[in-house]
């Protein structure tokens, strides 16, 4: 496969508000691909075409090898959704039990390592509903984690999650990248930008540059990530 995200103009209206613009998006095996931009640019949007929870108004996609909505690829596929998908009134282990069942993975073994891969040991009985943010994302995790997809699609998985934890997060993202993960995240923090393999800009729906971080900042000709995103989208940030 020579992509694992491959889209052709993909875009996306709700009446007449263009939630994303022509996106020409390619992402290889291996890539850490970080999709920056405001709140409002259309990042929650791509993310849903590409795993078939929102139809495309125009242009066409594929995710591992599938044309979108990627139905029969759905099990090799981890999704990391903003707000909590969790059930509130189930407990952790109940949660990535079931995550984990609908991809096919019912081994006790491996939905306790997903938990205490994500810290969460002592709260596996805890009932969702009852945990503070941070562990709620965590919990989150493990449910997208549970089937060891081959495909990451993570939108803004270290919102509300405090430093510590996010730089817990992003090692181990590396870590899964290590070993042929390919990872999409969405992201408008700039230090986690910097941990990317390649960003693509995001504003009002368009995809206004790609590159390596080292690239954008060069093709800005700014010191640091911020400064690039600002010249390259035009203005006004965040
Ligand atoms: N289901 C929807 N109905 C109407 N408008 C939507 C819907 N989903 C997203 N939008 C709008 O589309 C635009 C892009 O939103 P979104 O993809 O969530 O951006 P981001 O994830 O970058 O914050 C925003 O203006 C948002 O209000
Ligand atoms: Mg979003």
């Amino acid at each position: 496969m020579e992509y694992v995200i491959e889209t052709q103009g993909l875009s996306k209206s709700f009446g007449s508000l263009q939630a994303v613009r022509e996106v020409s998006l390619r992402v290889e095996p291996g890539e850490t691909y970080g999709l920056l931009g405001p709140n409002g640019s259309g990042k929650t949007t791509l993310m849903r075409m590409l795993v078939g929870l929102v139809r495309p108004t125009r242009g066409t996609g594929g995710v591992l090898g599938e044309e979108i909505p990627p139905d029969r690829v759905l099990s090799r596929i981890g999704y990391m959704t903003q707000a909590g998908a969790l059930y509130q009134e189930l407990t952790v282990g109940e949660n990535v039990a079931f995550f984990g069942a609908l991809s096919g993975v019912t081994s006790k073994e491996r939905i306790q390592e997903v938990i205490a891969l994500v810290g969460l040991e002592d709260r596996a009985k805890s009932t969702v509903g009852t945990l503070s943010g941070g562990l709620k994302q965590r919990a989150s995790l493990a449910c997208a984690l549970v089937h060891n997809p081959q495909l990451l699609i993570l939108d803004e998985p270290t919102v509300g999650v405090d430093p510590q934890l996010r730089s817990i997060f992003w090692d181990h993202f590396r870590k899964l990248n290590q070993q042929g993960v390919t990872i999409l995240v969405s992201s408008h923090v700039m230090d986690e930008a910097a941990r990317c393999t390649r960003l693509g800009l995001m504003r009002e729906g368009s995809l206004l540059a790609e590159g390596s971080p080292g690239e954008l900042k060069s093709q800005a000709g700014t010191g640091d990530l911020e400064g690039a995103f600002l010249k390259i989208a035009g203005g006004s940030h965040a």
